[in-house]
């Protein structure tokens, strides 16, 4: 679905942790449909701060049978966003959220009888906890494990939830591994390294033939888990999402991997039906942004290649990204890109933002 905002009502706040809440929205009956979502979905929240256009994006905490739309978010050291949703916000107040988005996401199914490994660090539970429990509700026949790091018991955010979980279901393996408080048990002390990853393949999912190995949480964590799972040959089982920003620059990905490449090209992108052109050079600026310079309505959240967000499809013509930690491969092989990290490296290029 498209990427849209909606101002939609706060209906409760509740505190998770010392450091977290988590927010739930009233949907208007008109807006049910378009606020429906896949366990693993993401919304972008808008904000004016101190006269700043802030937008975020945060993981959807809530299963589907619980039918509501509620997100966490944990406070960041000097996050704008995050400082105004845990000390300012009020239930009542209204707040832009825009319709769910993401591809890190599980489809479920009664009749499915699976297995799915996850992983997830800090508040990479929130999407997690969605599609753990999603499964756990729809799927009787199915199998999951959830290997969860945080530095002590107390800043584990959906403890209780989680708990409650395991104590219901047996086919749920939960674990937590806490970074900064003993256990006395080594497996289970410390971030989720690689160590971790294969003494609890072997001692719990071995032997089992796994449908999706999902990981959320820091980039050091996932690459991890890709390259465990890659070193037992199911490399294209896992799925991940990172929630903060990367720091280490990824390979460039362009169907023509030639960095002397450098061209003034004319760029067309199509929103709503609407063309806006523009030249823009390799070397300028990203697409998103310069096609915000021509009052294009684009969506976006993070512009830092993680949220999929400003998502488009190239109609014509080629370009490069700079970063891509959101596009799974077979997205890129059909021409979607992020355009807050694309620049042109044909002479003409038309982006869609109304392909999905
Ligand atoms: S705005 Fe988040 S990936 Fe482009």
């Amino acid at each position: 679905m498209k990427p849209t905002f909606h101002t939609l009502n706060i209906k409760d706040i509740k505190k998770e942790t010392a450091d977290s809440v988590s927010i739930a929205f009233d949907i208007p009956e008109n807006l049910k449909g378009d606020y429906s979502f896949i366990p693993g979905q993401y919304l972008t929240l808008k904000a004016d701060i101190k006269g700043e256009d802030v937008r975020r994006s945060y993981s959807i905490s809530s299963a589907l049978s619980e039918g509501e739309l509620r997100v966490a978010i944990k406070q960041v050291e000097n996050g704008k966003f995050s400082t105004y949703a845990c000390h300012e916000l009020q239930a009542g107040q209204s707040m832009d959220v825009m319709t769910p988005q993401g591809g890190f996401k599980v489809e479920t199914n009664a009749a499915n009888a699976n297995n799915y490994v996850f992983y997830a660090a800090g508040s990479g539970i929130t999407p997690v906890l969605s599609m753990v429990r999603t499964i756990l509700e729809t799927e009787s026949n199915s199998n999951v494990f959830l290997y969860y790091g945080n530095k002590t018991a107390e800043l584990t955010i959906f403890k209780s939830e989680l708990d409650a979980l395991a104590s219901k279901y047996s086919n749920f393996t939960l674990r937590y591994i806490l970074s900064k408080e003993e256990s006395g048990d080594a497996n289970t002390n410390g971030r989720i390294d690689a160590a971790k990853c294969a003494h609890f393949y072997s001692a719990e999912i071995e032997g089992n033939e796994i449908k999706g190995v999902y990981a959320c949480g820091p980039e050091s964590m996932i690459d991890t888990i890709k390259d465990f799972y890659t070193s037992k040959g199911l490399k294209d089982k896992v799925h991940f999402e990172l929630f903060t920003t990367p720091v280490a620059a990824a390979d460039e990905t362009s169907t023509e991997a030639d960095d002397s490449v450098e061209v003034n090209a004319e760029v067309t992108v199509i929103i709503d039906d609407e063309e806006y052109s523009f030249p823009l050079a390799t070397s300028g600026k990203d697409v998103l942004s310069a096609a915000q310079d021509v009052d294009a309505d684009v969506p976006f959240s993070c512009k830092g290649g993680v949220c999929c967000t400003c998502r488009a499809k190239v109609m014509e013509g080629k370009v490069k990204m700079s970063l891509n930690f959101a596009l799974e491969e077979d997205e890129v092989a059909d021409g979607f890109v992020l355009t807050c990290q694309s620049h042109p490296i044909t002479e003409k290029v038309v982006i869609s933002f109304d392909e999905y």
